[in-house]
């Protein structure tokens, strides 16, 4: 049984500077509700009992959205508003799950993970990248599923364009399972097109074997001088671990990317956005991407 999920949320966003300077992008609305909340939600509804925050020092934002008693308390003493209340309760409801961890170096991905190495009890737990968000299709459900029936991880994946596979994760596939799993030959992080071996990208729902954390120790920094949990994995499956791609069917939403356009546009930064539309475009007649308002691809494709 998969009970306990981590989320990296140590992150820079130096995607998103100058408003990642002050603020963290995980609160970030989408739809009038933080991005994390999505997240916490898609643990809940998948059985998820207790949730790893990986945090930094100047992130403690995200711990604080959790501690206002005093703040709620004033108010609801004041107004009688039940919206305020529910919200309340709610994020009471959400911080008794909540473990948090802290990750004062971005190192990277598996430097994160290894910062929760002592709150994790089980053979196997979920991580989730709380840029990729996926709605309509709970994605971390479908992945027990799928571990439950194989004993194996689990990282999820979708078929994106070449053009931008060094934007990834890459999956080499071994055999077809059925329609949406695969067994996972390799996992190569960001190759160029010449080196990508398909157009599986991992997108960021991982089940990981507890024993990720003995190889996570010696991990070698990777592409960037960071430590990639991409190369973790491959070492595992040098080691004959079985991992499993799961084709989601959610939608999908890269929250860094949107961002990125969204806070660049008509700024100095703009050359930024562009360089981005190659990527955006095959995302446009993919009906897995939530819609974005046409006046926003309008701007993103001009
Ligand atoms: C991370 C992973 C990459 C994966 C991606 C999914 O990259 O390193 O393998 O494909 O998430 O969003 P990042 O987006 O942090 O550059």
């Amino acid at each position: 049984m998969i009970k306990q999920a981590i989320i990296p949320l140590a992150g820079q966003g130096t995607r998103l500077l100058p408003l990642t300077s002050v603020f963290a992008k995980e609160l970030l609305p989408m739809n009038g509700k933080p991005g994390i909340e999505y997240i916490i939600e898609e643990c809940i509804d998948a059985g998820i009992k207790e949730i790893v925050f990986i945090i930094s020092k100047k992130k403690e934002m995200i711990k604080d959205y959790f501690y206002k008693d005093k703040f709620y308390q004033n108010i609801i003493k004041k107004k009688k508003d039940q919206r305020i209340l529910n919200e309340y309760k709610k994020i009471l409801k959400y911080r008794k799950m909540i473990k948090f961890v802290y990750q004062n170096k971005p190192l990277g991905t598996g430097d994160a993970v290894l910062k929760t190495r002592k709150y994790i009890k089980d053979k196997f737990f979920l991580m989730l990248l709380p840029d990729d968000l996926i709605i309509k299709k709970n994605c971390s459900k479908s992945m027990i599923k799928v571990h439950n029936q194989y004993k194996s991880s689990v990282m999820a994946s979708m078929n994106v364009s070449k053009k931008t596979v060094s934007r990834w994760g890459i999956f080499k596939t071994k055999k077809k399972l059925n329609k949406k799993n695969f067994l996972i030959d390799a996992v190569i992080e960001k190759p160029s097109i010449k080196e990508a071996p398909s157009n599986k990208a991992v997108i960021g729902r991982y089940i990981l074997p507890k024993k990720i954390f003995l190889k996570l120790k010696g991990q070698k920094k990777g592409k960037g001088g960071e430590i990639h949990i991409t190369d973790t994995i491959q070492s595992l499956i040098n080691e004959k671990e079985k991992f499993i791609g799961h084709s989601f069917s959610g939608k999908y939403l890269d929250c860094g990317i949107i961002g990125v356009l969204l806070t660049n546009l008509g700024t100095p930064e703009a050359p930024t956005a562009k360089a981005l539309k190659p990527y955006l475009k095959q995302f446009l007649w993919d009906p897995r991407v939530v819609e974005v308002p046409r006046p926003i691809w309008w701007l993103i494709l001009n």
